[in-house]
């Protein structure tokens, strides 16, 4: 149902190569950047629901399935960002409304009808030292980065139980799930929380053919990435603990969140892809 179409790198005589070891040899020397063919997913005849929609990874996301043939329910805070939203990408359903707020969000999704894809992916990154830490900060943290992703995914899940369909879902963490930085107490420990809340969810909506995983960036240069690296000392250190000596792009946190969404990951569930130049392994 969800599927994956593997576009395979032409060879030197402009024919197209047949298998993927061919066509991993014809890649080498003509895609210098890879070597390797790209993935185009076509989700067409279902509904996909991303959270987050309005800017940065959430907005590429829900592009890149309005782009692969989904109907996309596009899920954010500002107004002004789902008009524009609209206008790159006609017949977006947009909806607006601050995930933070149970009641409200109950009366914008409780009605949201089939959704077969949801990508929860809106968050906020507040820092604080611990030591100064506040109330305010870490109830707003959590009801936005975890709280919404519960009561989101629940919505969702209820229907495809009802409908009797499969489903995935991916929910966007962060390598901060699995270590820290001075000031990142709150959103470190949203993002924490997220890798069991996955595991939890991936437990019992397994038996209902409902997949659930997360991706897990490190920096991207969205204005959350630009926010949380704003000094450049502590840009240019964190950047030479990468062995890919990069941040994530964009469209490489897309590309996963699609995979996650597609039948390519078919029995990958309460699981999670890193996507952190290596970061985790220095
Ligand atoms: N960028 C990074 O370096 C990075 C790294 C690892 C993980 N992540 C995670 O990736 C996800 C997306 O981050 P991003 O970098 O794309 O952030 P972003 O550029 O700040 O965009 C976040 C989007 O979420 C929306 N949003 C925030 N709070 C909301 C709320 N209460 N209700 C509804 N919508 C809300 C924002 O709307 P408004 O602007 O209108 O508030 C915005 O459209 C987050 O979960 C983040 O924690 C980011």
């Amino acid at each position: 149902m969800l599927r994956f179409t593997r576009v395979l790198p032409q060879s030197k005589d402009g024919t197209s190569v047949s298998s993927p070891r061919a066509a991993l040899q014809a890649g080498r020397g003509q895609q210098e950047d890879t070597g390797v063919s790209s993935m185009k997913p076509n989700f067409s005849g279902l509904r996909a629901l991303v959270t987050g929609a309005g800017k940065g990874i959430g907005r590429d996301t829900a592009k890149a399935l309005h782009a692969s043939g989904a109907k996309v329910v596009a899920v954010t805070r500002t107004n002004a960002d789902l008009v524009s939203l609209a206008k790159e990408c006609p017949g977006i359903e947009p909806v607006c409304v601050d995930l933070g707020d149970w009641e409200a969000t109950e009366k914008a999704l409780g009605g949201i009808g089939p959704v077969d894809l949801l990508v929860n992916n809106a968050g906020v990154a507040l820092l604080q030292p611990f030591i100064e830490s506040t109330k305010e900060i870490f109830d707003r943290s959590f009801n936005v980065n975890v709280r919404a992703v519960l009561q989101v995914s629940q919505i969702v899940a209820k229907g495809m139980i009802n409908r009797g369909v499969a489903g995935s879902i991916v929910n966007i963490s962060s390598m901060v799930a699995y270590v820290t930085y001075p000031g990142l107490t709150t959103y470190c420990s949203t993002k924490g929380a997220i890798t069991m809340l996955t595991k939890a969810m991936a437990m019992e909506l397994g038996p209902h053919k409902i997949r659930v995983n997360s991706v897990n960036p490190t920096v991207v240069l969205t204005d959350m990435g630009k926010k949380v690296s704003a000094d450049p000392k502590f840009a240019k250190k964190l950047l030479k603990r990468h062995p890919l000596r990069k941040f994530a792009e964009v469209e490489d946190v897309v590309n996963s969140i699609l995979f996650l969404l597609s039948d390519s990951s078919a029995s990958t569930t309460g699981s999670g892809i890193l996507v952190d130049s290596g970061y985790l392994a220095s």
